[in-house]
């Protein structure tokens, strides 16, 4: 039986776990899917275990998307630019820092029938998963992409990776045609970001968390007549690429994979 799994710190509350076991059941494949709970420095162990062909691939989630990446054998182009890596898998002998975010967000974006050719993003958060994000949005062609973050040393590293984002100050509002929210407030239901977009009108909001379903950012938006959309797909489609490198196997997105997420 091959093994996956997925590396995170805290790891609990990960749903990919029963998410690739439905896939690996549906598809009838002798592999398994676990949790592992890490500290950083067991993150080299892991790659061992890859090698070894103890492992046969995993997911790496947050906080160890970036400090995976010096522990690997080589990055995928995609990795490289975003210099984050969500999927391990094994070439040969190398072991491969991969990134299915990207391409999760995307999809998720291409299954709204919005046209972003063009338009203009304000991204809110500068933290692990906002260079995948930009990284979408170019693919899409958009046109400009505002980010600000609380603090300004994320803001700065970010700047660093991407030249096409214009930076802007916490707490001031741009406008443009969509808002995505990339921190990591909205986990708890109660959590608020203390931002005023109460003047902002018939946008799309998309918020990165997808537990719980809807935010205090979505629900706000909302009731601004704005149209909204979670990270439920972008997660999904995440995985679906992670599973088809491993197995080989494109797995469905079903009504029981949703309702993994819905419940
Ligand atoms: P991860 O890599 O785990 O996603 P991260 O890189 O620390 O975590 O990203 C979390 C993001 O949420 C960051 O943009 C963070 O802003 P800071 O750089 O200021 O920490 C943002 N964030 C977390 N709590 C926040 C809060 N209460 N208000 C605004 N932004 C917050």
């Amino acid at each position: 039986m091959k093994k996956l799994c997925v590396i995170g710190n805290p790891i609990e509350h990960s749903l990919s776990p029963k998410i690739h076991n439905i896939w690996i059941k549906q598809n009838k494949l002798d592999f398994i899917y676990e949790k592992k709970l890490l500290e950083k420095e067991d993150l080299q162990k892991i790659i061992k275990e890859l090698k070894d062909d103890n492992l046969f691939g995993c997911n790496v989630t947050v906080p160890f998307k970036q400090n995976i990446i010096e522990f690997v054998d080589e990055l995928s182009s995609v990795s490289l630019k975003t210099n984050s890596v969500n999927t391990l898998y094994k070439s040969g002998s190398k072991i491969i820092g991969h990134n299915t975010d990207v391409m999760g967000f995307q999809k998720s974006l291409e299954d709204l029938k919005f046209n972003f050719k063009n338009k203009s993003a304000f991204l809110i958060g500068a933290g692990g998963v906002s260079p995948s994000i930009i990284e979408a949005l170019n693919n899409l062609g958009i046109g400009k992409i505002i980010v600000t973050n609380r603090s300004e040393d994320k803001l700065n590293k970010l700047s660093d990776l991407y030249e096409n984002l214009e930076i802007i100050g916490w707490e001031k509002i741009k406008n443009a045609d969509v808002y995505i929210n990339a921190t990591s407030v909205g986990l708890n239901k109660n959590d608020k970001l203390n931002l005023d977009l109460s003047d902002i009108k018939n946008k799309l909001f998309y918020d990165v968390i997808y537990n719980p379903k809807k935010t205090n950012f979505l629900e706000e938006a909302e009731k601004n007549n704005n149209r909204i959309a979670n990270g439920k797909m972008m997660f999904l489609y995440q995985a679906q690429a992670s599973f088809k490198i491993w197995t080989g196997v494109e797995p469905v997105i079903t009504d029981e994979v949703i309702k993994t997420l819905n419940d």
